[in-house]
């Protein structure tokens, strides 16, 4: 059976990337909502709407677990889908507890788009476990827009990154947590942008770690040959250029997770 990976882009390939990096030998249906994306600039209403039309087909499509590697989507709509579908369900969410724990006493960034900013789920996980007030909340849609033309590295990125942290007194600061899944793919230029002092955090380790233990409780793990489909928004992705364009994706998604 397969493990279903969505997101509403090419975002979600970094959890992709880091399940096959912990999980070789499972095989993968990745679905990317390319022709609704983005999501995080949408109401919650219209992500539930999209998000349970992708799990529709993951249930089609003989998933044994749906790993959602889209944080909007977790916040939108994660639980009113582990209501109504049976199979496990698990939702990347921003690592802020990690970042907290991490930052001993310094001040934390939750970066991620404007619905999960928004959204109660995001704001009473801080609530919970930010009894300082360590943790400021931004936005970066552009991100989102980047990285879905494939604009990782230009001037009108760096541009864009160093004016939203321009209000931050970044000295103060121990952890960025990239609380959107296409953020990861700009690793390079914050690094270039961040003082040292400044560590990048995400979620997409702790969610396959996540996936692991679900599956082992179940006993589903698997050895087969693991091998990934991918889909944009119900299309099989088949054509060489295509394939190529998502080998690309992975050699830069792997020099990033070593950032
Ligand atoms: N990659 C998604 C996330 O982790 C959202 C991007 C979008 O569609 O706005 O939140």
């Amino acid at each position: 059976m397969n493990i279903g990976i969505f997101d509403s882009g090419i975002g979600g390939m970094t959890l992709l990337h880091q399940a096959l990096v912990m999980l070789p030998n499972e095989s993968y249906i990745f679905y990317a909502d390319t022709d609704n994306a983005p999501y995080g600039t949408k109401s919650r209403e219209q992500v539930i709407v999209l998000v349970d039309r992708v799990m529709q087909f993951m249930t089609e499509h003989d998933c044994k677990a749906v790993v959602i590697a889209c944080n909007t989507a977790t916040a939108a709509a994660a639980e009113i889908m582990r209501q109504k579908y049976l199979m496990p369900i698990i939702g990347i969410e921003p690592a802020v507890k990690p970042a907290i724990k991490e930052s001993h006493g310094r001040r934390v960034i939750v970066a991620a788009t404007p619905l999960t900013v928004r959204e109660e789920k995001l704001q009473n996980l801080v609530r919970r476990v930010d009894d300082t007030h360590l943790v400021d909340l931004l936005a970066l849609p552009r991100l989102v827009e980047f990285a879905e033309r494939g604009e990782f590295v230009s001037d009108e990125v760096e541009q864009y990154l160093r004016t939203a942290f321009l209000p931050y007194a970044l000295e103060d600061y121990a952890e960025l947590v990239l609380g959107c899944t296409h953020f990861n793919y700009f690793k390079d230029t914050l690094r270039k942008i961040l003082p040292e002092n400044v560590h990048m955090i995400d979620g997409s380790e702790g969610t396959v770690r996540q996936l692991i233990h679900v599956l082992e409780s179940n006993k589903q793990l698997e050895n087969s040959i693991g091998k990934v489909r991918y889909f944009s928004s119900g299309r099989e992705l088949k054509g060489e250029q295509e394939l190529a364009y998502i080998r690309q994706l992975h050699e830069r998604l792997e020099k990033m997770r070593k950032l």
